[in-house]
């Protein structure tokens, strides 16, 4: 019986992630930028949830470092783990400048590469070596941002002063995302034949504390005039919201605030109007691919390049 529920689950396990016996299971060492950042933990924890009940790896061959947000910490992280001789890493870069130095001295130690979040330059994917970058375009979310605006009654002008005057609170620029999402959420109106003004633009670093200080420091200085205030991720969105309540507007009313990453929190805020969208970054979707790269990269196969993973717009 015993032996034909073991055969069984193995089955099952071979079904999905391909770790068909514990014994078989791929030491795995992971890093993630920083354990303080609310996408990256929910990331974090179904990737390790994935790995461990969905491919059978046993929780004691995985390692999951916080890289403190500190890179010189991170390379330490990382060079423990080629020590230690895993057989795959999983790598969201507190800097995405290391990756090269990352990449080299992996390949040199046979250990294949899935960097995750934050998306090396393509002249080093272009490098030597068994890696891969797994992640959503973030051009995709910015003009999804841009489309949400564009489809609401004013088209993002509530002044009426035949423009769309914004503030742009931006993520840690570390991360290719806020580059993007800050470009292509603008350009979706502008392509669409907008005139937009930009009132103010500062780095928040995907920070809600950060986010509440900026959007209140911009609604201060520029009161009624703010139409929109785009927030490169939801954490920051969440911060912002607190500060339009704090200077007595009203999201939907006289103010749209967009955000990215779909925290549960903030599709109930879309739901109830306190919130004018959000962009799922699919956290499930991505950290499964990630781990299906790794686990078949630890089994010697040859990754590809790019893994992507699509972005949902979010309304009402
Ligand atoms: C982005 C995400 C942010 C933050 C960042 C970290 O994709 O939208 O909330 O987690 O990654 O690099």
């Amino acid at each position: 019986m015993k032996k034909i529920l073991a055969i069984l689950m193995a089955l099952v396990i071979v079904a999905t992630c391909g770790v068909a016996m514990a014994e078989d299971a791929p030491k795995i060492g992971i890093t993630i930028y920083q354990f303080a950042d609310n996408f990256m933990t929910l990331y974090r924890e179904e990737l390790v949830r994935y790995l461990t009940e969905d491919c059978g790896v046993p929780a004691e061959n995985i390692t999951v470092m916080d890289g403190k947000n500190d890179q010189a910490e991170q390379t330490n992280q990382i060079d423990a783990f080629i020590a230690d001789n895993v057989d795959v890493m999983i790598i969201n870069l507190v800097q995405s400048s290391s990756a090269a130095s990352v990449i080299q001295k992996a390949d040199a130690a046979g250990i294949p590469v899935v960097f995750i979040n934050r998306e090396p330059t393509a002249e080093d994917m272009a490098l030597n070596g068994n890696f891969c970058y797994v992640g959503a375009d973030a051009r995709q979310s910015g003009t999804m941002q841009g489309n949400i605006v564009l489809a609401t009654e004013n088209k993002g002008d509530f002044n009426g002063n035949g423009q769309v005057d914004y503030v742009m609170i931006m993520g840690d620029p570390e991360n290719v995302d806020a580059q993007y999402r800050t470009e292509f959420s603008v350009k979706a109106l502008t392509d669409a034949g907008l005139t937009v003004n930009k009132l103010f633009e500062q780095r928040g670093d995907w920070d809600q504390t950060k986010g509440q200080e900026l959007a209140a420091t911009a609604l201060t200085q520029f009161g009624n005039d703010v139409d929109v205030i785009f927030c490169n991720n939801d954490a920051m969105a969440l911060g912002a919201y607190q500060a339009i309540v704090d200077a007595g507007r009203v999201v939907g009313e006289d103010i749209y605030l967009l955000g990215v990453d779909a925290l549960a929190e903030c599709v109930e805020m879309v739901n109830n109007g306190q919130m004018t969208g959000t962009v799922l970054n699919d956290h499930n979707g991505q950290s499964h691919t990630a781990a299906d790269a790794a686990l078949k990269a630890a089994k010697g196969e040859t990754l590809e390049k790019y893994y992507w993973v699509d972005y949902v717009m979010v309304t009402k």
